[in-house]
C-alpha cells in the first residue's frame, strides 16, 4: 500500500528533494507511542514506516530478488485475474491502500479487456500521492472512470455507493499481514459491511513456510544482501524523531528479522545496540537495556484454512483460490 516518493536515503539512493507533510502529532498520538514504549515488549506502529524516504525503500525492497512477495503476486494476477473477471463480470473495482501501480494496471487491463465495467476507485491514506496515481491512470486509460478515497484503512473502508455494481473491493501485497488477528478479523467484517450480494472482495496474502517455500527463502524476504530492508527498518526512527521531536539515535539500533513459527509471522525489530536513554518531549523518557528491542513490524502468514475461516468469521465465503508455488495467493470471497 505504498506510493514511492524521492529523496535521498541512507541506502544510496538518488533521489530528487520532497517535502514530507507531517502534521503536528495530536495527543492520541503520543499516547499510543508511549503506550507501546510502555509494554515488556517494547512496539511501535508500522504505519511510521512510510514517510518519502520510507515509501521509496518500501519500493525499492518489491524489486529486490530476495523479495518474492510483489512479483509473485503480479504474476498470480496476470494469470487469473482476466479469468476471474471474466466469469464474476466486476462493473468497478475498489483497492485498497495504494498498491504498485503495476499491480492497479494489471487489474485495470483485465476489467476493460472483460468488458465488465470501467470504474476504478484508488483509496489511500496520501491525498497527495493518490491524486497523482489518479491522474495518470486517467491518461493511460482514457475510457475508466477514477475515483479517489482518502482515508486510513485500519479505522474505515470507504463507501463503495458511487461504484457501478457488482464491486471487487481488493486489498493486495499481503497488507493484510500487518495486523493481527483480531484487527485482520475486524478489517475483513468491515470489508463485509460494505459489499453487497453479488459484490466481491480480493486479498492476496502471503503463504507460511512449506515444501516449495523454505524458511530461509522466507526470512531472507526481511533480510536482504543489500540492507534495503535493514535502512527501511531503522529509518522508522527518524519518522519518530521528526513526528514527535524524540532522540533516537538510528545508528545505535541494528536491524533484526525473524520469522515465528508459534505465531505464523515475520517480526522485524531492531535491536538497541547499547543501553541508552531516548527522550519523547513532554512525555517520560525511554530506557533500553543493550540487545533490547523495539518491535516495528509484523507480517503474519496465511494458510488456506486459515483464510477460509477468517473470511466465514466475518461473513464471506472463499470462492477461488490461486496460488504460486505455495509462496503467495490470491483469494476471492464474496458475501454469504
Ligand atoms: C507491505 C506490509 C506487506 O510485510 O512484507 C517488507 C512490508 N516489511 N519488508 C511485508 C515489509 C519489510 C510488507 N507489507
Amino acid at each position: 500500500m505504498r506510493h514511492s516518493a524521492h529523496r535521498r536515503d541512507d541506502a544510496g539512493g538518488e533521489r530528487a528533494p520532497e517535502a514530507d507533510p507531517s502534521p503536528a502529532p495530536v495527543d492520541a498520538e503520543l499516547d499510543e507511542l508511549m503506550a507501546g514504549l510502555a509494554e515488556p515488549q517494547k512496539r511501535v506502529s508500522s504505519k511510521y514506516f512510510y514517510d518519502a524516504v520510507g515509501s521509496s525503500l518500501f519500493q525499492r525492497i518489491t524489486e529486490l530478488p530476495e523479495y518474492y512477495p510483489t512479483r509473485t503476486e503480479a504474476a498470480l494476477l496476470q494469470r487469473v485475474a482476466l479469468v476471474w473477471m471474466a466469469e464474476h463480470a466486476p462493473a468497478s473495482l475498489a483497492e485498497l491502500g495504494a498498491g504498485s501501480a503495476e499491480k492497479s494496471r494489471i487489474l485495470i487491463r483485465s476489467m476493460l479487456a472483460a468488458g465488465t465495467g470501467r470504474h476504478f476507485l484508488a483509496a489511500d491514506v496520501s491525498g497527495t500521492f493518490l491524486e497523482r496515481s489518479a491522474r495518470a491512470l486517467r491518461e493511460e486509460f482514457p475510457e475508466l472512470v477514477v475515483h479517489t478515497a482518502v482515508g486510513d484503512m485500519t479505522r474505515e473502508i470507504p463507501s463503495l455507493h458511487s461504484l457501478p455494481a457488482p464491486r471487487w473491493l481488493i486489498l493486495l501485497g499481503s497488507t493484510i499481514g500487518n495486523f493481527d488477528d483480531d484487527a485482520a478479523r475486524a478489517l475483513l467484517r468491515r470489508a463485509r459491511g460494505r459489499l453487497e450480494p453479488g459484490d466481491a472482495f480480493l486479498l492476496g496474502v502471503d503463504l507460511r513456510p512449506g515444501p516449495t517455500k523454505s524458511l530461509d527463502e522466507l526470512e531472507a524476504a526481511y533480510n536482504d544482501a543489500e540492507g534495503v530492508t535493514a535502512a527501511f527498518n531503522r529509518n522508522i526512527l527518524t519518522v519518530l524523531n521528526r513526528r514527535f521531536g524524540c532522540d533516537f539515535d538510528p545508528e545505535q539500533f541494528e536491524h533484526l528479522a525473524f520469522y515465528d513459527e508459534a505465531s505464523h509471522r515475520i517480526e522485524m525489530h531492531l535491536v538497541s545496540r547499547i543501553p541508552q536513554v531516548v527522550r519523547v518531549p513532554g512525555r517520560e523518557e525511554v530506557r533500553f537495556a543493550a540487545g533490547e528491542t523495539l518491535r516495528t513490524e509484523i507480517s503474519c502468514k496465511y494458510d488456506r484454512p486459515g483464510v477460509e475461516a477468517m473470511a466465514a468469521d466475518a461473513g464471506l465465503r472463499l470462492r477461488r483460490w490461486e496460488e504460486e508455488d505455495g509462496r503467495f495467493a490470491l483469494a476471492l470471497l464474496t458475501p454469504g
